[in-house]
């Protein structure tokens, strides 16, 4: 299971402690990071944060350099520890955790990517990826195992007996990731882990993340300082500036709503068509039917939802294709399976609007929206997509 994160109040002060206090009583009467630093000659890195981030969401944390991105993210694991507030995973405050606890919440529940790598020069690619469970003392033939597993996940097959640094940057990225996901993280940590790769090899590691994302349920801290990958990958982003959340929302809430003149400029340069994706503007699907339903249950889910036709899936929400009003008038047959007809106009939810568009044509109703598991995760319509462009 994913985990829940939820950040209350959080503050981070770099200082003396008597400096620390000091600065402490000053956020409280409402001066900025950069007033309390003059004053007191203590950092505020971190400044009344507070957001709570979903299971299986992917929160990106974006902001100029300075702004406090790397602090928090080290709060997540608590290699730093708040000045005050509390950070809560599923409920329970880290802070409170044991000595014992703490340790097993970082072998086993938590992993990080670091911008720039971390890789053990000496040690091949496996051996890299494998120490995370080598600190466990998991036995060399099952970390082996899983290790082989995790390298074919991130596109490095064959490449295992490498040393690091006979592999390109991106590659030795793939590596770190491997290393991170070699434990089966329920909470990945990511400080800017593209920001040293070249443009295109970054867009692709982005997509290999979105697809990596579908297919596991995790949750995903991601830090950049670049607006336009955070809108491309980000279910939901907080912008930091001076120690400060300045505003919180999806990529849409972004563009429909920006809190202010900071944010504007902050979104000025990115490219709607080519950040904005259906995951982005999709809704949720209310006219779904499982296949085992009868035509009955089918008949009345259509009127209580207004609808033409419904979304019929399987177990674990795999679609199967659509079954609409006209086929089921006067049958009554225990299952729907016979009448459901195969669907060709289907979106992935990780298709830009500009592709997804063209995939719809002239489709008058709700179009299809699959993660790379083929389940349903939404629907959309022309229109939703024309209004978030315009917007
Ligand atoms: N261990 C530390 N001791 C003292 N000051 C620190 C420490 N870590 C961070 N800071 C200060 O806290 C502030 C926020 O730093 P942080 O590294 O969190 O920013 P960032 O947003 O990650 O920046 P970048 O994009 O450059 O990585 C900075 O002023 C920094 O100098
Ligand atoms: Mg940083």
């Amino acid at each position: 299971m994913a985990k829940h994160v939820s950040v209350e109040n959080l503050s981070i002060i770099f200082g003396r402690p008597k400096a620390q206090k000091e600065a402490l009583k000053l956020i409280e009467e409402g001066l900025s990071a950069s007033e309390i630093r003059k004053i007191t000659g203590a950092t505020v890195a971190n400044k009344k944060v507070s957001f709570e981030i979903e299971p299986d969401e992917l929160f990106v944390i974006v902001g100029l350099s300075g702004s406090g991105k790397s602090t928090f993210i080290r709060a997540l694991n608590l290699l730093n520890t708040p000045t005050s507030g509390d950070i809560k995973i599923n409920g329970k405050s880290l802070l409170e955790l044991s000595k014992k606890e703490l340790r097993e919440y970082r072998r086993k529940d938590v992993s990080m990517v670091f911008q720039h790598f971390g890789l053990l020069s000496h040690r091949s690619v496996l051996e890299n990826i494998e120490y995370p469970l080598e600190v466990q003392g998991i036995p060399k033939d099952e970390r082996r195992k899983k290790a082989l597993q995790v390298i074919e996940q991130v596109g490095l097959k064959g490449w295992g007996e490498s040393l690091p640094s006979e592999l390109s940057g991106g590659m030795q990225q793939r590596v770190g990731l491997a290393r991170a996901l070699v434990n089966d993280p329920e909470l990945l940590l990511m400080d800017e882990p593209y920001s040293a790769l070249d443009p295109l090899i970054r867009r692709e590691m982005q997509n290999e993340l979105l697809t990596l994302d579908d297919s596991f349920e995790r949750t995903i801290v991601f830090i950049t300082h670049d607006m336009n990958e955070a809108f491309r990958i980000g279910d939901r982003i907080a912008l930091l500036k001076d120690a400060e959340v300045v505003q919180i929302g999806t990529p849409l809430e972004f563009f429909k709503n920006p809190a202010n003149d900071y944010v504007i400029d902050f979104i000025a340069d990115v490219d709607k068509s080519r950040v904005l994706k259906a995951r982005n503007v999709m809704h949720r699907v209310k006219n779904m039917i499982h296949v085992k339903a009868s035509a009955k249950e089918a008949r009345d889910l259509m009127r209580a939802t207004e609808s033409e036709f419904l979304f019929v899936v399987g177990d674990q929400k795999k679609y199967l294709g659509y079954i609409d009003k006209e086929a089921l008038k006067g049958k009554s047959a225990q299952s729907l399976e016979t009448y459901i007809q195969p669907d060709e106009n289907i979106i992935t939810r990780n298709m830009y609007l500009s592709e997804a568009l063209k995939v719809m044509s002239d489709s008058i109703y709700d179009v299809a929206v699959l993660d790379q598991m083929g389940q349903l995760r939404g629907a959309l319509t022309s229109d939703e997509i024309i209004t978030a462009l315009s917007e």
